[in-house]
Protein backbone atom coordinates (compact mmCIF):
# COMPACT_ATOMS: atom_id res chain seq x y z
CA UNK A 1 0.00 0.00 0.00
CA UNK A 2 3.18 1.95 -0.24
CA UNK A 3 1.48 3.39 -3.53
CA UNK A 4 -1.39 4.71 -1.91
CA UNK A 5 0.64 6.50 0.71
CA UNK A 6 3.13 7.78 -2.34
CA UNK A 7 -0.45 9.29 -4.30
CA UNK A 8 -1.21 11.05 -0.84
CA UNK A 9 1.68 12.32 -0.46
CA UNK A 10 2.07 13.83 -4.02
CA UNK A 11 -1.95 15.17 -3.61
CA UNK A 12 -0.87 16.82 -0.46
CA UNK A 13 2.70 18.33 -2.02
CA UNK A 14 0.18 19.74 -5.02
CA UNK A 15 -2.35 21.10 -2.93
CA UNK A 16 0.27 23.18 -0.79
CA UNK A 17 1.73 24.23 -3.98
CA UNK A 18 -1.19 25.82 -5.40
CA UNK A 19 -0.50 28.84 -3.35
CA UNK A 20 2.86 29.52 -4.33
CA UNK A 21 2.49 28.92 -8.57
CA UNK A 22 0.27 30.35 -11.18
CA UNK A 23 -2.77 29.94 -11.42
CA UNK A 24 -3.17 29.19 -15.26
CA UNK A 25 -1.53 25.93 -16.49
CA UNK A 26 2.41 26.08 -16.90
CA UNK A 27 2.55 26.24 -21.19
CA UNK A 28 5.33 24.19 -21.21
CA UNK A 29 3.88 21.70 -19.20
CA UNK A 30 1.13 21.47 -21.52
CA UNK A 31 3.50 21.04 -24.37
CA UNK A 32 5.07 17.70 -22.94
CA UNK A 33 1.35 16.29 -22.18
CA UNK A 34 2.42 14.88 -25.73
CA UNK A 35 4.82 12.71 -23.85
CA UNK A 36 1.30 10.87 -22.52
CA UNK A 37 0.05 9.84 -25.97
CA UNK A 38 2.09 6.59 -26.86
CA UNK A 39 1.18 4.03 -29.05
CA UNK A 40 -0.95 1.72 -26.72
CA UNK A 41 0.85 0.14 -24.33
CA UNK A 42 1.82 -3.43 -25.02
CA UNK A 43 3.73 -4.27 -22.13
CA UNK A 44 2.52 -3.78 -18.16
CA UNK A 45 4.47 -0.25 -16.31
CA UNK A 46 4.57 -0.74 -12.67
CA UNK A 47 1.68 1.06 -10.48
CA UNK A 48 4.38 3.48 -9.02
CA UNK A 49 6.11 4.34 -12.58
CA UNK A 50 2.21 4.93 -13.79
CA UNK A 51 1.71 7.54 -10.61
CA UNK A 52 4.90 9.06 -11.06
CA UNK A 53 4.37 9.40 -14.81
CA UNK A 54 0.80 11.27 -13.92
CA UNK A 55 2.02 13.59 -11.40
CA UNK A 56 4.91 14.37 -13.14
CA UNK A 57 3.16 15.41 -16.24
CA UNK A 58 -0.23 16.05 -15.64
CA UNK A 59 0.03 18.40 -12.06
CA UNK A 60 1.98 21.04 -13.93
CA UNK A 61 -0.50 21.21 -16.72
CA UNK A 62 -3.57 21.35 -14.42
CA UNK A 63 -5.42 25.01 -13.98
CA UNK A 64 -4.74 25.68 -10.18
CA UNK A 65 -9.00 26.12 -9.73
CA UNK A 66 -8.70 23.87 -6.48
CA UNK A 67 -6.69 27.05 -5.28
CA UNK A 68 -7.45 30.63 -3.55
CA UNK A 69 -7.55 32.94 -6.84
CA UNK A 70 -9.30 30.69 -9.61
CA UNK A 71 -12.33 32.74 -9.92
CA UNK A 72 -13.11 31.21 -13.80
CA UNK A 73 -16.35 29.71 -14.37
CA UNK A 74 -18.59 28.66 -10.99
CA UNK A 75 -16.36 26.11 -10.17
CA UNK A 76 -15.29 26.51 -6.51
CA UNK A 77 -12.75 24.22 -4.69
CA UNK A 78 -13.08 21.33 -2.74
CA UNK A 79 -12.70 21.35 0.92
CA UNK A 80 -10.23 19.13 2.74
CA UNK A 81 -12.58 16.78 4.05
CA UNK A 82 -14.26 16.44 1.28
CA UNK A 83 -11.07 15.14 -0.73
CA UNK A 84 -10.15 12.79 2.02
CA UNK A 85 -14.03 11.62 2.26
CA UNK A 86 -13.43 11.05 -1.13
CA UNK A 87 -10.29 8.66 -1.29
CA UNK A 88 -11.64 6.67 1.69
CA UNK A 89 -15.08 6.30 -0.79
CA UNK A 90 -12.88 5.44 -3.43
CA UNK A 91 -11.03 3.05 -1.70
CA UNK A 92 -14.44 1.72 -0.15
CA UNK A 93 -15.68 1.13 -4.43
CA UNK A 94 -19.21 0.93 -3.65
CA UNK A 95 -21.66 0.72 -5.95
CA UNK A 96 -24.62 2.67 -4.97
CA UNK A 97 -27.42 1.66 -6.26
CA UNK A 98 -29.28 -0.95 -3.64
CA UNK A 99 -29.53 -0.41 0.18
CA UNK A 100 -29.08 -3.61 0.32
CA UNK A 101 -26.08 -4.17 -1.02
CA UNK A 102 -24.43 -0.97 -0.55
CA UNK A 103 -25.91 -0.18 3.11
CA UNK A 104 -23.28 2.17 4.24
CA UNK A 105 -23.36 4.87 1.53
CA UNK A 106 -26.71 4.17 0.94
CA UNK A 107 -27.53 5.16 4.49
CA UNK A 108 -25.04 8.23 3.69
CA UNK A 109 -27.19 9.81 0.96
CA UNK A 110 -30.39 9.20 2.86
CA UNK A 111 -28.82 11.22 5.93
CA UNK A 112 -27.24 13.93 4.01
CA UNK A 113 -31.04 14.05 2.04
CA UNK A 114 -32.59 14.98 5.36
CA UNK A 115 -29.77 17.26 6.36
CA UNK A 116 -29.83 19.05 2.67
CA UNK A 117 -33.62 19.75 3.18
CA UNK A 118 -33.10 21.34 6.47
CA UNK A 119 -30.09 23.40 5.87
CA UNK A 120 -31.86 24.88 2.35
CA UNK A 121 -35.41 25.03 3.88
CA UNK A 122 -37.00 22.97 1.10
CA UNK A 123 -40.04 20.74 1.82
CA UNK A 124 -39.25 18.03 3.59
CA UNK A 125 -40.93 15.36 1.94
CA UNK A 126 -38.91 16.02 -1.31
CA UNK A 127 -36.58 12.96 -2.46
CA UNK A 128 -32.52 13.81 -3.50
CA UNK A 129 -31.71 12.57 -6.45
CA UNK A 130 -27.27 12.60 -6.50
CA UNK A 131 -26.08 13.48 -9.70
CA UNK A 132 -23.01 14.19 -11.83
CA UNK A 133 -23.86 18.13 -11.83
CA UNK A 134 -26.54 20.53 -12.48
CA UNK A 135 -26.92 19.14 -16.16
CA UNK A 136 -27.97 16.27 -15.16
CA UNK A 137 -29.73 17.88 -11.89
CA UNK A 138 -32.16 19.54 -14.12
CA UNK A 139 -32.36 16.40 -16.61
CA UNK A 140 -33.88 14.71 -13.98
CA UNK A 141 -35.57 17.00 -12.13
CA UNK A 142 -37.36 17.90 -15.15
CA UNK A 143 -37.94 14.01 -16.21
CA UNK A 144 -39.88 14.09 -13.03
CA UNK A 145 -41.64 17.21 -14.41
CA UNK A 146 -42.52 16.53 -17.86
CA UNK A 147 -43.92 12.90 -16.59
CA UNK A 148 -46.20 14.40 -13.62
CA UNK A 149 -47.77 17.28 -15.99
CA UNK A 150 -48.41 14.22 -19.01
CA UNK A 151 -50.03 11.90 -16.15
CA UNK A 152 -52.14 14.77 -15.29
CA UNK A 153 -53.62 15.04 -18.73
CA UNK A 154 -53.59 11.13 -18.73
CA UNK A 155 -50.60 10.45 -20.67
CA UNK A 156 -48.25 7.76 -19.79
CA UNK A 157 -44.95 9.25 -21.18
CA UNK A 158 -42.78 6.10 -19.58
CA UNK A 159 -45.35 3.59 -21.55
CA UNK A 160 -46.17 5.21 -24.66
CA UNK A 161 -43.01 8.07 -25.46
CA UNK A 162 -43.64 11.32 -26.79
CA UNK A 163 -45.33 10.37 -30.25
CA UNK A 164 -48.96 11.62 -29.89
CA UNK A 165 -48.73 13.16 -26.44
CA UNK A 166 -50.22 16.54 -25.83
CA UNK A 167 -47.63 19.09 -26.29
CA UNK A 168 -46.00 20.72 -23.11
CA UNK A 169 -45.87 24.55 -23.10
CA UNK A 170 -42.22 25.10 -21.65
CA UNK A 171 -41.15 28.55 -20.05
CA UNK A 172 -37.88 29.36 -19.53
CA UNK A 173 -36.42 33.40 -19.28
CA UNK A 174 -33.85 34.21 -22.10
CA UNK A 175 -31.07 33.60 -20.17
CA UNK A 176 -31.37 30.45 -19.04
CA UNK A 177 -28.05 28.24 -18.96
CA UNK A 178 -27.53 27.37 -21.84
CA UNK A 179 -27.33 23.37 -20.48
CA UNK A 180 -31.15 23.66 -18.95
CA UNK A 181 -32.14 24.16 -22.44
CA UNK A 182 -29.71 21.08 -23.44
CA UNK A 183 -31.77 19.04 -20.36
CA UNK A 184 -34.86 20.04 -22.18
CA UNK A 185 -33.76 18.46 -25.73
CA UNK A 186 -32.45 15.36 -24.03
CA UNK A 187 -36.11 15.19 -22.67
CA UNK A 188 -37.89 15.46 -26.21
CA UNK A 189 -38.87 18.84 -24.83
CA UNK A 190 -37.35 20.83 -28.31
CA UNK A 191 -35.54 23.45 -27.57
CA UNK A 192 -37.41 25.42 -30.77
CA UNK A 193 -40.70 25.13 -29.04
CA UNK A 194 -39.94 26.58 -25.96
CA UNK A 195 -41.85 30.02 -24.37
CA UNK A 196 -38.66 32.27 -23.69
CA UNK A 197 -39.57 35.41 -21.45
CA UNK A 198 -37.78 38.52 -21.38
CA UNK A 199 -35.26 39.46 -18.58
CA UNK A 200 -34.23 42.19 -17.31
CA UNK A 201 -31.10 44.46 -17.24
CA UNK A 202 -30.13 41.53 -14.64
CA UNK A 203 -31.00 38.90 -16.48
CA UNK A 204 -34.03 38.33 -14.05
CA UNK A 205 -37.36 37.00 -15.46
CA UNK A 206 -40.16 40.25 -16.16
CA UNK A 207 -43.05 39.24 -14.32
CA UNK A 208 -45.13 41.54 -16.77
CA UNK A 209 -43.74 39.38 -19.89
CA UNK A 210 -45.10 36.27 -18.40
CA UNK A 211 -47.19 34.43 -20.95
CA UNK A 212 -50.65 33.40 -20.16
CA UNK A 213 -50.38 29.37 -19.53
CA UNK A 214 -51.86 26.28 -21.03
CA UNK A 215 -51.44 23.12 -19.71
CA UNK A 216 -49.59 20.86 -19.29
CA UNK A 217 -46.69 23.40 -18.26
CA UNK A 218 -43.29 23.41 -16.91
CA UNK A 219 -41.97 26.90 -16.02
CA UNK A 220 -37.83 26.72 -15.55
CA UNK A 221 -36.83 29.48 -12.85
CA UNK A 222 -33.16 30.42 -12.07
CA UNK A 223 -31.37 31.04 -9.43
CA UNK A 224 -27.92 32.65 -10.32
CA UNK A 225 -27.44 34.19 -13.67
CA UNK A 226 -23.98 32.87 -14.49
CA UNK A 227 -23.04 35.89 -15.21
CA UNK A 228 -24.53 38.51 -12.98
CA UNK A 229 -25.58 36.19 -10.03
CA UNK A 230 -29.06 37.84 -9.96
CA UNK A 231 -32.75 35.51 -9.13
CA UNK A 232 -35.73 35.66 -10.89
CA UNK A 233 -38.63 37.09 -8.90
CA UNK A 234 -39.25 33.67 -7.22
CA UNK A 235 -42.66 34.73 -5.06
CA UNK A 236 -44.67 36.33 -7.79
CA UNK A 237 -43.37 33.77 -10.57
CA UNK A 238 -44.06 30.47 -8.31
CA UNK A 239 -47.71 31.46 -7.74
CA UNK A 240 -48.61 31.94 -10.80
CA UNK A 241 -47.49 29.26 -12.38
CA UNK A 242 -49.10 27.09 -9.76
CA UNK A 243 -52.39 29.12 -10.08
CA UNK A 244 -52.17 27.63 -13.32
CA UNK A 245 -51.22 24.33 -12.89
CA UNK A 246 -47.76 24.40 -13.84
CA UNK A 247 -44.88 22.51 -12.75
CA UNK A 248 -42.40 24.68 -11.54
CA UNK A 249 -38.78 24.28 -11.77
CA UNK A 250 -35.59 26.16 -9.92
CA UNK A 251 -31.67 25.81 -11.74
CA UNK A 252 -30.08 27.03 -8.82
CA UNK A 253 -27.01 25.74 -9.37
CA UNK A 254 -25.03 27.85 -7.34
CA UNK A 255 -27.82 30.13 -6.04
CA UNK A 256 -29.69 27.88 -4.35
CA UNK A 257 -26.91 27.54 -1.61
CA UNK A 258 -28.14 30.89 -1.32
CA UNK A 259 -30.78 29.84 0.89
CA UNK A 260 -28.27 28.59 3.98
CA UNK A 261 -27.72 32.81 4.63
CA UNK A 262 -30.38 35.00 6.56
CA UNK A 263 -28.68 38.13 4.86
CA UNK A 264 -29.88 36.56 1.17
CA UNK A 265 -33.33 35.55 2.51
CA UNK A 266 -34.64 38.44 0.04
CA UNK A 267 -32.96 36.62 -3.26
CA UNK A 268 -34.23 33.23 -1.94
CA UNK A 269 -37.90 33.97 -1.06
CA UNK A 270 -40.76 32.15 -2.86
CA UNK A 271 -38.17 29.35 -3.87
CA UNK A 272 -39.85 26.82 -1.98
CA UNK A 273 -43.11 27.12 -4.00
CA UNK A 274 -41.73 25.20 -7.02
CA UNK A 275 -41.71 21.60 -7.40
CA UNK A 276 -38.04 20.87 -8.11
CA UNK A 277 -34.91 22.07 -7.51
CA UNK A 278 -31.12 21.73 -9.47
CA UNK A 279 -27.83 22.56 -7.60
CA UNK A 280 -24.71 21.59 -7.62
CA UNK A 281 -22.63 20.43 -4.66
CA UNK A 282 -19.22 20.79 -6.47
CA UNK A 283 -19.59 24.40 -6.98
CA UNK A 284 -20.50 25.99 -4.04
CA UNK A 285 -20.53 23.29 -1.40
CA UNK A 286 -17.01 22.82 -2.53
CA UNK A 287 -16.66 19.16 -2.51
CA UNK A 288 -14.91 17.26 -5.79
CA UNK A 289 -16.15 17.39 -8.85
CA UNK A 290 -18.99 15.46 -10.14
CA UNK A 291 -21.56 16.14 -8.00
CA UNK A 292 -25.27 17.28 -8.58
CA UNK A 293 -28.47 16.87 -6.79
CA UNK A 294 -31.44 16.87 -8.01
CA UNK A 295 -34.73 18.05 -5.86
CA UNK A 296 -37.76 16.70 -6.07
CA UNK A 297 -41.23 17.22 -3.90
CA UNK A 298 -43.07 14.76 -5.18
CA UNK A 299 -40.84 11.67 -4.20
CA UNK A 300 -43.05 9.52 -6.45
CA UNK A 301 -42.97 11.47 -9.74
CA UNK A 302 -39.04 11.07 -9.33
CA UNK A 303 -38.77 7.55 -8.29
CA UNK A 304 -41.81 6.76 -11.17
CA UNK A 305 -39.03 8.73 -13.85
CA UNK A 306 -35.93 6.88 -12.46
CA UNK A 307 -36.29 3.87 -11.16
CA UNK A 308 -35.90 0.52 -13.20
CA UNK A 309 -37.97 -2.35 -12.30
CA UNK A 310 -36.08 -4.90 -13.63
CA UNK A 311 -36.91 -8.65 -12.29
CA UNK A 312 -33.54 -9.82 -11.25
CA UNK A 313 -32.74 -6.59 -9.59
CA UNK A 314 -34.18 -6.05 -5.56
CA UNK A 315 -37.14 -4.64 -5.32
CA UNK A 316 -37.84 -1.14 -2.91
CA UNK A 317 -37.35 -2.62 0.35
CA UNK A 318 -38.28 -0.21 4.09
CA UNK A 319 -35.00 1.31 2.97
CA UNK A 320 -34.18 4.78 0.47
CA UNK A 321 -32.98 2.90 -2.73
CA UNK A 322 -30.25 5.09 -4.13
CA UNK A 323 -30.71 4.28 -8.00
CA UNK A 324 -34.43 4.94 -7.56
CA UNK A 325 -33.64 8.92 -7.71
CA UNK A 326 -30.50 9.05 -10.60
CA UNK A 327 -30.62 8.37 -14.23
CA UNK A 328 -27.91 5.54 -13.76
CA UNK A 329 -27.89 2.34 -11.98
CA UNK A 330 -24.20 2.06 -10.92
CA UNK A 331 -22.01 4.65 -9.75
CA UNK A 332 -19.63 5.99 -7.21
CA UNK A 333 -20.77 6.86 -3.54
CA UNK A 334 -20.84 10.73 -4.24
CA UNK A 335 -22.87 11.51 -1.42
CA UNK A 336 -20.11 11.22 0.87
CA UNK A 337 -18.30 13.72 0.18
CA UNK A 338 -22.06 15.91 0.55
CA UNK A 339 -22.39 14.36 4.28
CA UNK A 340 -18.54 15.29 4.96
CA UNK A 341 -19.37 19.13 3.93
CA UNK A 342 -22.14 19.19 5.53
CA UNK A 343 -21.24 17.18 8.76
CA UNK A 344 -17.70 19.91 8.65
CA UNK A 345 -19.28 23.01 8.48
CA UNK A 346 -22.90 22.43 9.77
CA UNK A 347 -25.39 25.30 8.31
CA UNK A 348 -23.39 28.16 10.35
CA UNK A 349 -20.20 26.99 8.74
CA UNK A 350 -21.77 26.88 5.29
CA UNK A 351 -23.81 30.21 5.76
CA UNK A 352 -20.67 31.66 6.53
CA UNK A 353 -18.61 30.52 3.37
CA UNK A 354 -21.33 31.44 1.13
CA UNK A 355 -21.80 35.08 3.24
CA UNK A 356 -18.21 35.50 3.06
CA UNK A 357 -17.31 34.68 -0.79
CA UNK A 358 -20.30 36.97 -1.87
CA UNK A 359 -18.93 39.91 0.57
CA UNK A 360 -15.66 39.26 -0.95
CA UNK A 361 -17.48 39.58 -4.83
CA UNK A 362 -18.24 43.09 -3.46
CA UNK A 363 -14.23 43.76 -2.54
CA UNK A 364 -13.89 42.95 -5.84
CA UNK A 365 -16.64 45.18 -7.31
CA UNK A 366 -15.59 47.67 -4.93
CA UNK A 367 -11.75 47.58 -5.70
CA UNK A 368 -12.29 47.61 -9.58
CA UNK A 369 -14.76 50.42 -9.29
CA UNK A 370 -12.34 52.63 -7.39
CA UNK A 371 -9.46 52.52 -10.41
CA UNK A 372 -11.82 53.68 -12.63
CA UNK A 373 -13.59 50.15 -14.50
CA UNK A 374 -17.28 49.73 -15.14
CA UNK A 375 -18.92 46.61 -13.26
CA UNK A 376 -21.90 45.77 -15.38
CA UNK A 377 -24.05 43.83 -12.92
CA UNK A 378 -25.50 44.53 -9.43
CA UNK A 379 -23.30 42.63 -6.87
CA UNK A 380 -26.32 40.97 -5.29
CA UNK A 381 -24.29 37.03 -4.60
CA UNK A 382 -20.93 35.99 -5.54
CA UNK A 383 -20.12 37.12 -9.21
CA UNK A 384 -18.55 40.00 -11.02
CA UNK A 385 -19.38 41.55 -13.95
CA UNK A 386 -16.59 44.00 -15.10
CA UNK A 387 -15.56 45.79 -18.06
CA UNK A 388 -12.12 47.79 -19.03
CA UNK A 389 -12.93 49.72 -22.27
CA UNK A 390 -14.43 48.24 -25.27
CA UNK A 391 -14.35 44.33 -26.30
CA UNK A 392 -11.24 44.29 -28.11
CA UNK A 393 -9.22 46.13 -25.39
CA UNK A 394 -11.25 43.82 -22.27
CA UNK A 395 -10.42 40.89 -24.44
CA UNK A 396 -6.63 41.57 -23.95
CA UNK A 397 -6.42 42.89 -20.21
CA UNK A 398 -8.53 39.56 -19.42
CA UNK A 399 -5.38 37.88 -21.40
CA UNK A 400 -2.83 39.37 -19.45
CA UNK A 401 -4.50 38.95 -16.74
CA UNK A 402 -4.40 35.24 -17.03
CA UNK A 403 -0.97 34.74 -18.28
CA UNK A 404 -0.10 37.36 -15.37
CA UNK A 405 -1.11 34.18 -13.17
CA UNK A 406 -1.24 35.47 -9.62
CA UNK A 407 -5.09 34.97 -10.30
CA UNK A 408 -7.51 33.55 -13.28
CA UNK A 409 -10.85 35.05 -14.60
CA UNK A 410 -12.52 33.82 -17.82
CA UNK A 411 -14.30 36.72 -21.29
CA UNK A 412 -18.09 36.70 -20.97
CA UNK A 413 -20.53 38.62 -23.86
CA UNK A 414 -23.31 39.74 -21.34
CA UNK A 415 -26.32 41.70 -22.71
CA UNK A 416 -24.07 42.42 -25.91
CA UNK A 417 -20.70 43.52 -23.95
CA UNK A 418 -18.01 41.52 -23.71
CA UNK A 419 -16.72 41.30 -20.14
CA UNK A 420 -14.43 39.83 -17.42
CA UNK A 421 -16.44 37.30 -14.99
CA UNK A 422 -15.61 36.59 -12.00
CA UNK A 423 -16.56 34.26 -9.70
CA UNK A 424 -16.12 33.76 -5.54
CA UNK A 425 -16.97 29.81 -5.12
CA UNK A 426 -14.44 28.47 -2.93
CA UNK A 427 -13.62 28.08 0.66
CA UNK A 428 -9.76 28.58 0.50
CA UNK A 429 -10.08 32.22 -0.79
CA UNK A 430 -8.98 34.87 1.91
CA UNK A 431 -9.50 38.76 1.76
CA UNK A 432 -5.47 39.01 0.98
CA UNK A 433 -6.32 36.58 -1.58
CA UNK A 434 -8.85 39.49 -3.74
CA UNK A 435 -6.28 42.11 -2.44
CA UNK A 436 -3.92 40.50 -4.25
CA UNK A 437 -5.92 39.23 -7.53
CA UNK A 438 -7.24 42.90 -7.18
CA UNK A 439 -3.71 44.22 -7.33
CA UNK A 440 -3.03 42.26 -9.83
CA UNK A 441 -5.93 42.87 -12.44
CA UNK A 442 -5.55 46.51 -12.38
CA UNK A 443 -1.95 45.94 -12.66
CA UNK A 444 -2.60 44.31 -16.23
CA UNK A 445 -5.48 46.16 -17.24
CA UNK A 446 -3.37 49.20 -16.41
CA UNK A 447 -0.52 48.55 -18.44
CA UNK A 448 -2.25 46.30 -20.69
CA UNK A 449 0.31 43.30 -20.02
CA UNK A 450 1.75 41.33 -17.44
CA UNK A 451 4.27 41.96 -15.31
CA UNK A 452 6.94 39.81 -15.85
CA UNK A 453 7.86 37.54 -12.39
CA UNK A 454 4.72 38.57 -11.66
CA UNK A 455 3.09 34.75 -11.20
CA UNK A 456 3.99 33.47 -7.76
C1 LIG B 1 -27.17 28.30 -13.74
C2 LIG B 1 -26.43 27.07 -14.19
N1 LIG B 1 -27.12 25.98 -14.56
C3 LIG B 1 -26.51 24.84 -14.96
C4 LIG B 1 -25.14 24.75 -15.01
C5 LIG B 1 -24.50 23.47 -15.45
O1 LIG B 1 -23.83 22.87 -14.38
P1 LIG B 1 -22.85 21.61 -14.58
O2 LIG B 1 -21.71 22.10 -15.40
O3 LIG B 1 -22.45 21.22 -13.20
O4 LIG B 1 -23.60 20.54 -15.29
C6 LIG B 1 -24.38 25.87 -14.63
C7 LIG B 1 -22.90 25.83 -14.71
O5 LIG B 1 -22.21 26.81 -14.51
C8 LIG B 1 -25.03 27.04 -14.20
O6 LIG B 1 -24.34 28.12 -13.78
Amino acid sequence: MQLLEDAARRATAYLESLNHRPVRPDPDAVARLDQLDTPAPLRPTPPADVLAQLDRLVSPATMASAGPRFFGFVIGGALPVTVAASWLATAWDQNTCFDSATPGVARLEAIAQRWLLEMLDLPRESAVGYVTGATIANFTALAAARNAVLKRSGWNVEADGLYGAPPIQVVVGEESHPTLLKSLGMLGLGRNRLTRVPVDSQGRMRVDKLPKFSTPAIVCLQAGNVNSGAFDPFPELCAAARDAGAWTHVDGAFGLWARVSQSLAHLTRGMELADSWATDAHKWLNVPYDSGLAVVRDTAALRSAMAITAEYLPSSGARRAPSDFTPELSRRARGTEVYAALKHLGSEGLAQMIERNCAQARQFAEGLRAAGFEILNEVVLNQVVVRFGDAEHTRKVIDAIQRDGTCWAGVTVWQGLTAMRISVSSWATTHEDVERSLAAMIRCAQEGSPRAGATT
